[in-house]
């Protein structure tokens, strides 16, 4: 028995308490992850999803719009530019690293790297380019590397998230087992990703409102007003992860990304609105 059938035997127990039953190929999957808050929220067009809480909430939402005027991530954007097209000390730059030299290339990743057998999230990717060109790697919680990656989303706006699952021993375990991280009950509270933003999204948590997961990662990094700050997607993995009180992991681990590979192929269809601005 493979890899791929020892994950899904395992997740079969786990499956009969799920509200959305997936158990198939990544598209089957997708097509029902998909058409499940089609039925729960039939008002809501699909392509609405990329703005996270703001799809659900009438009333957040105009105050969401009235920061979206002057936006808050548009100073990491200008920056990531600079820091893009700035050479290395070799000489070379990011533009040699990435398909079409760069710009318009968010909604590929995360993508799987046979050759090392992983996941590569663009900030990964970013940090790999850096190192081959004799550049030390930035810390995931950087603003050069929020910067980066804003800019590198600005210019895929638009585009349609496009992941890849290749038919790979590699990709679909990982694939299985961001799926299974997403659905596992995990810390002190016992919650699951998805009993807070499956089950329970559009309702309250206490003074918490909650999204959808669909199209959640459409629109990092984002510009958090309570911080201050541009953050990354797995900064948000790693506070949801420690708000259940159970220990996070760290930004960039296997676990996140093979997490945000699998909650990215759920969302594929949509498009890159990033970077976003959220509370
Ligand atoms: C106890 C409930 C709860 C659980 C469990 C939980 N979250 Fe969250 N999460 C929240 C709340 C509250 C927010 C902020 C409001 C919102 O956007 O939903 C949030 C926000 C997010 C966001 C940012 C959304 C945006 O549009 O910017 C992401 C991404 C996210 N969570 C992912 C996860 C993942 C992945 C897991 C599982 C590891 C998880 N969450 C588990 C409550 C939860």
């Amino acid at each position: 028995m493979n890899m791929r059938n020892i994950i899904r035997l395992l997740s079969l127990g786990l499956c009969l308490s799920w509200p959305v039953y997936i158990f198939g190929s990544p598209e089957d999957d997708r097509i029902a992850f998909q058409a499940y808050f089609q039925a729960r929220f039939p008002d809501v067009p699909i392509s609405e999803y990329v703005n996270g809480i703001y799809a659900l909430d009438e009333n957040a939402r105009e105050q969401w719009e009235q920061i979206e005027e002057f936006p808050p991530y548009e100073f990491a954007v200008e920056n990531g530019e600079l820091l893009f097209n700035r050479p290395f000390a070799n000489g070379s730059t990011y533009s040699e690293c990435f398909d079409n030299q760069g710009p318009g290339v968010r909604q590929l990743y995360p993508r799987f790297d046979a050759e090392r057998g992983e996941v590569i999230t663009l900030e990964l990717a970013i940090n790999l380019c850096r190192e081959v060109n004799g550049e030390s790697a930035y810390s995931y919680n950087s603003d050069e590397l929020n910067s980066l990656s804003a800019y590198m989303a600005w210019t895929s706006r638009g585009n349609k998230i496009d992941v890849v699952i290749p038919n790979d021993p590699g990709a679909l375990a990982a694939y299985e087992s961001g799926k299974q991280f997403y659905y596992s009950k995990r810390g002190q509270l016992n919650f699951a990703c998805s009993d807070c933003h499956v089950i329970s999204a559009g309702l309250y948590v206490r003074a918490d409102h909650l999204s959808a997961s669909l199209g959640h990662p459409s629109h990092f990094p984002v510009y958090r007003s309570k911080f201050g700050k541009m953050i990354s997607l797995h900064s948000r993995f790693y506070g949801c992860v420690r708000d259940v009180r159970a220990k996070p992991f760290e930004e960039q681990s296997v676990e996140y990304r093979n997490l945000e590979y699998f909650l990215t192929y759920m969302s594929n269809g949509l498009i890159v609105n990033g970077p976003g601005a959220r509370k």
